[in-house]
């Protein structure tokens, strides 16, 4: 069981080399490794899961709602503008969960403005990069009571 479970949709695992010029430089290693310190820091356990399959982000998220996990980030990546299921799996378990991406979706093709999981979210972060997760991971672990031994 960890406190805090990080998410990452598909092709999210192409990080660094999938369309450097939208989505950056930075490797999805790069990102779970930053993410990893920045909990360990705080004395917060931290679990984290890429992958392509909707099914398998489903059959995750509902066992969130029973293995103690207590807040999700999640960047749902292009199940964010199709998934129904995996939105109605958010809704069942009632997690909290903040909304990650790392490009300004509202600035891209129509198609993307549209997300089934926003409003369910306790906060949507884009365009921030890499750095959007680092500020969904700072509010959770603020709300759950964490702090940084670092200061
Ligand atoms: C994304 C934006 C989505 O529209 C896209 O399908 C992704 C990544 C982002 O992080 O900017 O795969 O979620």
């Amino acid at each position: 069981m960890s406190d805090i479970l990080l998410i990452h949709g598909p092709n999210l695992n192409l990080l660094g080399t999938r369309e450097p010029g939208v989505y950056g430089a930075c490797t999805l290693e790069e990102i779970n490794h930053t993410a990893a310190e920045q909990c360990a820091s705080a004395g917060a356990g931290l679990e984290t899961l890429q992958s392509n399959s909707e099914a398998e982000l489903v059959d995750r998220v509902q066992l969130a709602g029973t293995d103690g996990t207590r807040f999700i980030v999640i960047n749902p990546a292009a199940f964010t503008h199709t998934s129904v299921a995996l939105r109605d799996a958010f809704a069942a378990v009632g997690l909290p969960f903040i909304e990650v991406h790392l490009s300004n979706v509202h600035t891209r093709e129509p198609f993307r403005h549209k997300s089934f999981f926003s409003d369910l979210a306790q906060a949507v972060i884009c365009g921030l990069g890499p750095r959007g997760y680092t500020a969904a991971l700072d509010a959770a672990l603020a709300q759950l009571g964490f702090g940084d031994k670092a200061n």
